[in-house]
């Protein structure tokens, strides 16, 4: 093996000066649990509060925070009835401020998660929206008259199964939700709607808030004409019923992109503050959200490391978790990536199983290397930094995910379970039982015992946070691909002062490979691995300093 270029080229932009959300890490909190203050059972603002020091501990740079505001719960809390207040279950405005300062204070930053395309149907717009079609909010959603037979509009379908439409009368026509029916799509055609959100916008950025992760953005572009989606040509019996129709019409339009500039002009007025986007949609047509001139979301997200059923295919896309399958992966992206955009990474999020239960402890280990050695911000999701797994399927909560109700689709919520800090009761999350059981009852999964042991994977998370800290070439370094042995994945990361070569081995047999004279810094296999070493154990991964000058 040598260390030249087999696919992209190394002279890629390197940013001289990156901003917070380039060099940094995200971490994504579920907060009904990360931990809970109250006494409820159900995670809150005041039980993050109280973990700023592990957060701090683990060297994040920044919060992402699934949506806290006020909300029915239909979509735990997808489902927004007021965008500017706390729900009460996770605390108050106050309670929000004194987090923004306390993670300020360890240099942390805080992102909200904003769901602009859809509020509940108890919020006050759709109210006087449905009271009837002379009401100046009734245009603030998408309302259309039945069809000459009485029937809906047109046959797009809700992602959480049947029409994506509900008759109400009043005002005698039906609405549109791409969700459950108590989440009614705002028409994003009506100026009213946009000035509305970017007012709720500046009212959380003026109280110091980061920056918005922006929900389904994607789906903020419906065909004006409403047009019926196409039928997918290649369903056959056995796949599901949602998946007869294209979404073709019905999302990813081009006014998504109008839209999507308009949120980021509202971001832009506010010194570094960052816009995610999240876009479930291949690497090719999710690019297409960081905008012409890159003037959309700085960061939409990339899905292409978990498993994705992007609107019009048929089968679920999986990544393929070889040596190949993942270079392809990374090399497509990195191909497909607008001139001066920045990349990113995610291996799930509260939509997705986990990726300890994907692809089984062992590969977890080289898949956290995986995710934190790439070249882009990588976003971590809550609970995977212990090697957390999805509880098992069946599990009940208090509360039940729409989507499952559906009866074809998996229920999301087995991979929101509770924190498990602590080997006491309750997992250390709640002083009482809590909303959702915890996934797993092995006390290795527990934040406790990893903090405890240097071997955990915890401790391989927060080394590789560290390195990325201390080695620019990881943070923000160019990116190529380097000739590898069967089953392994090796890449450069280069930087003017020093480049790093991370080798991880994706299959189960030992795999020589070469250092190129390097020097091993981290292992997956701990910090008792032997360095240097030519030879990796199976799914073992590690990061090699290496010289920067050829
Ligand atoms: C996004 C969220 C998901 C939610 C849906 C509707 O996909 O990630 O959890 O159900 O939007 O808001």
């Amino acid at each position: 093996m040598e260390g030249r270029s087999i696919g992209t080229e190394r002279g890629r932009w390197v940013p001289e000066s990156p901003a917070w959300w380039q060099r940094g890490v995200i971490y994504q909190i579920y907060p009904w649990s990360f931990a809970d203050a109250s006494g409820d059972g159900v995670g809150d603002l005041r039980g993050i509060r109280d973990h700023v020091d592990y957060l701090a501990w683990l060297g994040v740079d920044a919060v992402w925070l699934s949506p806290i505001f006020p909300s029915p719960g239909v979509d735990l809390g997808y489902d927004v009835s007021d965008y500017r207040d706390v729900d009460p279950r996770f605390g108050s405005l106050r309670d929000l401020d004194d987090l923004v300062a306390a993670l300020h204070a360890v240099d942390v930053r805080l992102i909200l998660d904003l769901v602009p395309n859809h509020t509940s149907d108890r919020h006050p717009w759709f109210e006087q929206s449905r009271r009837d079609r002379t009401n100046p909010r009734h245009d603030w959603y998408v309302w259309r008259d039945p069809r000459p037979d009485g029937a809906a509009p047109n046959n797009w379908e809700s992602y959480f199964g049947g029409s994506a439409w509900t008759f109400l009368d009043p005002p005698g026509r039906w609405y549109l939700h791409s969700f459950d029916p108590g989440q009614p799509d705002l028409n994003w055609d009506n100026p009213g709607v946009r000035d509305a959100i970017r007012d709720v916008m500046r009212f959380w950025l003026d109280r110091g808030v980061d920056g918005f992760r922006i929900d389904v953005i994607w789906l903020l572009g419906k065909d004006p004409e409403l047009r019926d989606n196409p039928p997918n040509q290649g369903w056959r019996e056995g796949l599901p019923d949602y998946l007869r129709l294209r979404r073709a019409y019905s999302e990813d339009g081009p006014r998504a992109h109008d839209h999507a500039q308009f949120l980021r002009s509202v971001v832009d007025e506010y010194p570094d503050r960052v816009m995610i986007g999240e876009v479930v949609l291949p690497p090719e047509r999710a690019v297409a959200y960081y905008g012409t001139d890159l003037l959309e979301a700085h960061l939409p997200h990339n899905f292409a490391l978990t498993e994705v059923r992007p609107g019009d295919a048929l089968d679920l896309v999986v990544a393929d978790w070889t040596a190949e399958g993942i270079r392809a992966i990374v090399e497509h992206y990195e191909a497909v990536m607008p001139e001066g955009a920045w990349p990113n990474w995610l291996l799930g999020d509260h939509d997705f199983p986990r990726v300890a239960s994907r692809l089984g402890p062992e590969r977890a280990r080289v898949a956290q290397m995986l995710l934190l050695t790439l070249r882009g911000t990588p976003t971590c999701y809550y609970g995977d930094e212990l090697g957390l797994v999805d509880a098992p399927p069946g599990t009940r909560g208090a509360v039940t995910d729409p989507q499952a109700a559906t009866g074809e689709e998996r229920d999301r919520l087995v991979a929101r379970t509770p924190m498990p800090w602590t080997t006491g009761p309750n997992g250390g999350f709640s002083a009482v039982e809590p909303w959702y059981p915890i996934a797993s009852d092995d006390q290795a999964l527990t934040v406790e015992r990893q903090r405890a042991d240097p071997g955990s994977l915890l401790h391989l998370f927060r080394a590789l946070i560290r390195l990325r800290r201390e080695r620019p070439a990881l943070a923000v370094g160019a990116y190529r691909s380097l000739l590898a042995p069967e089953d392994v994945l090796s890449f450069e990361r280069w930087h003017p002062d020093v480049a790093v070569h991370v080798h991880l081995n994706l299959g189960p047999s030992p795999r020589q490979i070469d250092l190129a004279g390097g020097r091993v810094v981290l292992s997956t296999a701990g910090p008792t691995a032997p360095a240097p070493k030519v030879t990796l154990g199976g799914y073992e991964g590690v990061v090699v300093d290496v010289s920067a000058s050829e």
